[in-house]
C-alpha cells in the first residue's frame, strides 16, 4: 500500500462528477456554456467512430475566447509577466494582447493569409509567440509551432506537410547565454519551396541576418496595421492547429485539433485542475513549442483572464537557482512543471529552493513523464512546504488536455506520490489486456479511452487512414494512446510508461522509427535499432545500436558524423547517449527487430529464456547478436 497524502483545497463538488457519469454528452454540452460563441451549435456531439465532432453547427473563436471576452472587465490586467533569458523583463495586459493581436491578424491578412490557410511559427518563448498564434485564430489561420529547437530539415518536412504560406520567426533566440540563429535555420528550410510567399522576421537578438525579397521585418509590418480586426466566426470544428508529433513511423504525425471542443476542454480542465482565481499567478514552464505550451500557456490561462509567467530560456541558467528566483520574484500562486526539471533541481540541492521565499506557492503539478516518488515527495516538502497539493496530469498531443489528475478546483482526495489519481469527469478511461478484458486491479495492462472527448484530435493532417489505424485499430472503438497502466485497489491510476516504440527523453517525445530511418540514411549504416535506457535525470536517454554496411569499419569520426548527422536531420534533443556499434541485431525469421531483447541488453537486465521467441526467430542467431550486442557494449 503506497502512502496517501490528505491535502486538498477544500473544493467538494461531487455533483459534478455524478451529471458527468449520467451522461457524459449532456455533461460536455453545459461545459462548452462557459464559453462565447457566436451562435449555439444544434448537435452537442456528432460521432462517427472514429471521427467526432463537438458542438456542431455552432461558431466560435478561440483569439475572442481568449481576449476580446476581457475587454470590459480585465483590459488592465496583466496577462503575460514576460521575463527574458537575460533577465529583461515585459508585461502585456490584456488590453496590450489584445491590439497586438488585431495589429498582427491585420499584417497576416496583408500577407494574404486567409481563412484555412496554414502559417508555420518558428519563434523562440518571446510575447510574440502566442501573439502570432491568436492572431492566425482570429482569422481563421491555422497555426503550425515547431519547436525552436528542430532542425531546418525537421522544419522543411513540417513545413512541406502542412504547405504553409508564411513563417513567421525571429532573428534568433536566446539559450544559455548564446544565440541561436533562428532565420538561418529557416533560409536554409524553405528553399526552392515556391508555396512559402512570406517570411516574417522579429527581431529579437539583433544579430546580423540576411533579408530576401520574401522576408519582412515585424516591426515594419506592425507599423502600419490597423488595431482592429473582428474575430472571424468559425465553425466549432474549425482547424485551430497541426502540432507535428513523433510517433511509431518514420515520419512525424501532424496532430489536428479543432476549436470549440478543444477550448471546452482546456477551460473546464483548468479550472478543475488548477483551481483558478482571478488573484492567482500561474508559471507553467512548458516551451509553447509542445503542447503543454499550447494548452496550457497560450489558450487555457487566456480563457480564463488568469495573469501568468512565461520564461523564456533554459530553467538553469545562468545558475541553479533561476526557477525559484522566478517564483519568488512574480509571487507564482501555481506553478506546472516536468518531472525532469524537477530532478534535475533536486540534484542541486534543498540549500538553494530553502533560500528563497516561495510562500506563494498554493498549488503544483507535473506532466509529460511518469513522476518518481521520491521527486514527488521533494516537491511536495521542498517546495510546496508541505502545504500545496500536487496534480499528476497525464495527456498527449493528441488528447488536447488533461484526462488523468487530481482536480483540487473540484474535489479533495488523497494524493499518492505518483499517480495520477482517477480520469477527469466526462472520459470513461480503463486498463485492459490483449483482448480489450478490463484487467485485474494491480495488474499492468494498457490504457484506453472508451469514448469521445472535447480535446481529442479530429485526425492526422491530410491522413485519415492512419489516424484510424494508429489510434483506434488496436482495440475496437476505443482510443489507445500507447501506454501501460494500471489500476490500483482504491481505483487511482498509475501511468507505466509508453507500450510502443515511442521514447520520452526529458519529457520529449522522440519516434524510435523517425530515428532509426534518419541513421540509416548514413551510406555507410546498413541497419540501426535505437532504445531508451532509465537516466537518473532526464527519465530515458537513447541508446543505438548501428550495423554497418560490408567492408566499412566503426571509427570516431564514423560516430561524430551520425551524431552530427541526427542533430542536422532532427535536432539536438534526438541524440544519442552511446552509438553501439554491432555486427546483427536480434530478430525474428520474418526479419523484425525484436525490441524486448534489445531493450534488455542495453538495460543490462537478464535475458531469460529465447527458446520461446515469438515469430518462429532462430535461437542459435538470436542468441549470437545478444551476446554480439552485450560484447559490443562493454568494449
Ligand atoms: C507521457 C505531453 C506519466 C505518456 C502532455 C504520454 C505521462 C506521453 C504523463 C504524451 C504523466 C504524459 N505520467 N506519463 N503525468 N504525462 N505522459 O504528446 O507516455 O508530449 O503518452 O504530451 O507522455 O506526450 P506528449
Amino acid at each position: 500500500m503506497s502512502e496517501t497524502y490528505n491535502i486538498g483545497l477544500g473544493n467538494n463538488d461531487s455533483e459534478t462528477r455524478k451529471t458527468a457519469e449520467s451522461d457524459y454528452v449532456s455533461f460536455w454540452d453545459n461545459q462548452a456554456k462557459a464559453l462565447s460563441w457566436f451562435s449555439p451549435w444544434t448537435k452537442t456531439l456528432d460521432w462517427q467512430p472514429p471521427f467526432a465532432k463537438w458542438f456542431v453547427g455552432g461558431t466560435i473563436n478561440a483569439s475572442f475566447n481568449a481576449l476580446d471576452v476581457h475587454q470590459n472587465t480585465r483590459s488592465e490586467k496583466t496577462a503575460i509577466l514576460w521575463e527574458g533569458e537575460d533577465g529583461e523583463s515585459r508585461t502585456l495586459t490584456y488590453g496590450d494582447m489584445f491590439s497586438q493581436v488585431q495589429k498582427f491578424a491585420n499584417v497576416l491578412k496583408s500577407l494574404g493569409v486567409q481563412k484555412g490557410d496554414r502559417v508555420t511559427i518558428y519563434l523562440p518563448m518571446v510575447p510574440e509567440l502566442p501573439i502570432a498564434m491568436l492572431a492566425c485564430a482570429r482569422i481563421g489561420a491555422t497555426h503550425t509551432v515547431v519547436f525552436s529547437g528542430f532542425s531546418a530539415s525537421s522544419i522543411r518536412d513540417r513545413i512541406d506537410d502542412s504547405k504553409s504560406k508564411i513563417v513567421i520567426t525571429a532573428d534568433g533566440g536566446y539559450r544559455r547565454g548564446k544565440v541561436v540563429k533562428l532565420k538561418e535555420v529557416i533560409d536554409e528550410a524553405i528553399q526552392n519551396f515556391d508555396f512559402v510567399e512570406h517570411v516574417v522576421v522579429l527581431e529579437r537578438t539583433k544579430n546580423e541576418i540576411k533579408m530576401s525579397s520574401k522576408d519582412k521585418l515585424w516591426n515594419d509590418l506592425m507599423k502600419n496595421a490597423s488595431e482592429s480586426c473582428t474575430a472571424e466566426k468559425l465553425d466549432s470544428d474549425h482547424p485551430l492547429y497541426i502540432l507535428y508529433t513523433s510517433g511509431t513511423t518514420g515520419k512525424p504525425k501532424g496532430v489536428l485539433h479543432g476549436t470549440g471542443g478543444y477550448l471546452t476542454h482546456l477551460h473546464s480542465t483548468f479550472k478543475w485542475a488548477f483551481d483558478i482565481k482571478d488573484s492567482d499567478v500561474f508559471f507553467c514552464t512548458a516551451d509553447i513549442g509542445w503542447v503543454t505550451g499550447h494548452s496550457y500557456v497560450v489558450y487555457a490561462p487566456l480563457l480564463h483572464g488568469a495573469t501568468e509567467v512565461m520564461y523564456e530560456g533554459a530553467p538553469d541558467f545562468p545558475d541553479a537557482s533561476r526557477m525559484w528566483d522566478i517564483l519568488q520574484k512574480y509571487k507564482v500562486t501555481i506553478f506546472y512543471t516536468t518531472p525532469t526539471a524537477l530532478r534535475m533541481f533536486m540534484k542541486f540541492g534543498d540549500d538553494i529552493p530553502n533560500s528563497f521565499d516561495l510562500s506563494t506557492l498554493r498549488l503544483l503539478g507535473t506532466v509529460g513523464e511518469p513522476i518518481n516518488p521520491e521527486v514527488w515527495k521533494w516537491y511536495y516538502k521542498i517546495i510546496g512546504k508541505e502545504k500545496c497539493p500536487i496534480i499528476d496530469t497525464w495527456w498527449q498531443t493528441e488528447t488536447g488536455g488533461m484526462l488523468i489528475s487530481p482536480l483540487p478546483g473540484l474535489e479533495t482526495i488523497p494524493l499518492k506520490p505518483g499517480s495520477g489519481t482517477r480520469p477527469i469527469p466526462g472520459v470513461n478511461i480503463e486498463v485492459v489486456d490483449e483482448n480489450g478484458a478490463s484487467v485485474e486491479p494491480n495488474t499492468k495492462g494498457y490504457l484506453v479511452i472508451k469514448n469521445p472527448w472535447p480535446g481529442m484530435l479530429l485526425t492526422l493532417w491530410g491522413d485519415d487512414e492512419k489516424y484510424k489505424t494508429v489510434y483506434w485499430s488496436k482495440y475496437e472503438n476505443c482510443y489507445y494512446p500507447g501506454d501501460y497502466a494500471l489500476k490500483d485497489d482504491d481505483g487511482y491510476l498509475w501511468l507505466l510508461g509508453r507500450a510502443d516504440d515511442v521514447l520520452k527523453v526529458a519529457g520529449h517525445r522522440i519516434g524510435t522509427a523517425e530515428l532509426e530511418s534518419c541513421i540509416v540514411s548514413h551510406n555507410d549504416v546498413a541497419e540501426s535499432a535505437v532504445c531508451g535506457i532509465p537516466d537518473e535525470v532526464k527519465g530515458e536517454v537513447i541508446i543505438a545500436f548501428v550495423v554497418l554496411k560490408q567492408g566499412v569499419s566503426k571509427s570516431d569520426i564514423l560516430e561524430k558524423q551520425l551524431i552530427e548527422k541526427i542533430r542536422n536531420d532532427i535536432g539536438a534533443i534526438a541524440t544519442p547517449k552511446q552509438i553501439y556499434f554491432v555486427s546483427k541485431l536480434p530478430k525474428t525469421r520474418s526479419g523484425k527487430i525484436i525490441r524486448r531483447l534489445l531493450k534488455a541488453v542495453a538495460n543490462g537486465e537478464k535475458i531469460g529464456d529465447v527458446s520461446t521467441l515469438e515469430d518462429g526467430a532462430a535461437v542459435s542467431e538470436v542468441q549470437q547478436s545478444v551476446e554480439d550486442l552485450k560484447r559490443s557494449m562493454n568494449t
